[in-house]
């Protein structure tokens, strides 16, 4: 591995989100609400979304400042066409150990996750937030039945994308009721199962300190019926607290990203897929990179701003937030993939 760049407060740079569009087929409640995200938002154009080419380019200069793990994310990355190509594109990087994807799942169909696979994607994140129809149709708000994203999950299983991880955003009046349904659903499938606090993300989906249900509340839901032993972190920086059945029915995780920051562990760096560089999924404002991919500036050079980016960095977000915070200008969450 390359020696990590550190930043302002001695984080190292291993990990690279990658936004890949904008747009999503869903419209999640706590994501893209409709009435914000309707026919007249203006979602990229195809010439201000990074090309194969310069996405390839910029993960492999960020490889030699030390970044390891690659995540693809969206919007809904699925949507892309070219996804296939470009996981295989950064899989021969050298530097980089790790690629994964967080979808919803609605577009993974058996052939398309084999291809994946084979294209060299190594794990796969897919979002479900309950497991009552109702519920979560009244969550992603186009109607999207949960049994489709269950044969997704499987498919990604077939396809040998295990463990294959679920993630589950738990917002008070909304999904709370599906927490012990959806643990008592994926316990013994070898799926994980990541419940995730509400965040205050974007400044679209009218959050509220009050709407968030805590960790230690999930925790004590599910520790009642089915008694949790807690787990040690697979990878350091890692955002899920992991925890095991005690039965041996295997793995849960909560991400506890507003009762419990993490921030002191956070090795992220975002590229949006307008290109823009976030060392916060926080941050009102990124680095535009797009215009100097396209104006002829060198390797050299960009590997210096690249560093630049990261060295400087100071971002804690999580750790600052209080009520008023939430009220800062920030970008979208399907714009910067979480
Ligand atoms: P792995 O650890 O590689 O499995 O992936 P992950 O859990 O980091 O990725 P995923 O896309 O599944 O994200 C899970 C949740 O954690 C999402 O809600 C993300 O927005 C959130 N998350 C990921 N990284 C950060 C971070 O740096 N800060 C905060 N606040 N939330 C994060
Ligand atoms: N709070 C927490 N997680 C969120 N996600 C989307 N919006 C929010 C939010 N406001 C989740 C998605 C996906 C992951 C990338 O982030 O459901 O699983
Ligand atoms: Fe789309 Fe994911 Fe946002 Fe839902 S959470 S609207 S699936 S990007
Ligand atoms: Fe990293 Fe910002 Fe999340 Fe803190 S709030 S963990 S600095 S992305």
């Amino acid at each position: 591995a390359h020696q990590a760049h550190r930043d302002k407060l001695g984080r190292p740079l291993r990990d690279l989100r990658i936004s890949l569009t904008d747009r999503c087929n869903f419209r999640c409640r706590y994501c893209m609400p409709r009435e914000k995200f309707g026919p007249d938002y203006a979602f990229l154009s195809n010439d201000e979304i990074l090309t194969i080419d310069e996405i390839v380019r910029v993960t492999g200069l960020l490889a030699k400042l030390g970044v390891e793990k690659v995540r693809l994310t969206g919007g809904e990355p699925l949507l892309r066409r070219d996804i296939a190509d470009i996981i295989a594109r950064i899989t021969e990087i050298e530097g980089i150990e790790d690629i994964a994807l967080t979808t919803n799942g609605s577009l993974l169909t058996a052939k398309r996750a084999k291809s994946l696979a084979d294209a060299g994607l190594k794990r796969i994140t897919i979002s479900l937030d309950a497991m009552n129809e109702s519920i979560f149709q009244g969550v992603n708000d186009v109607g999207f039945p949960v049994h489709r994203v269950l044969k997704a999950i499987a498919a990604a299983q077939d396809a040998g994308l295990e463990p294959v991880k679920v993630n589950m955003v738990v917002r008070r009046g909304l999904n709370e009721s599906e927490i012990l349904p959806m643990a008592e659903y994926f316990r013994g499938t070898g799926a994980v199962l990541r419940f995730i606090e509400y965040m205050d993300v974007g400044t679209t989906n009218g959050w509220q300190l009050q709407d968030v249900i805590s960790a230690q509340e999930i925790f004590r839901t599910i520790d009642a019926k089915f008694p949790l032993v807690a787990t040690e972190a697979r990878t350091p920086g890692e955002v899920a607290t992991r925890f095991r059945y005690a039965d041996g029915q295997g793995e849960i995780g909560i991400i506890h990203s507003v009762s419990k920051p993490f921030c002191g562990t956070c090795n992220r760096l975002r590229l949006t897929a307008e290109g823009d560089l976030f060392t916060c999924l926080f941050a009102a404002r990124g680095f535009p990179l797009r215009s100097r991919l396209r104006d002829g500036t060198g390797d050299d050079e960009l590997l210096q701003i690249l560093g630049e980016v990261w060295l400087t960095r100071s971002d804690r977000y999580s750790e600052l937030r209080t009520k008023q915070t939430a009220n800062l200008p920030r970008i979208e969450m399907s714009r910067i993939g979480g």
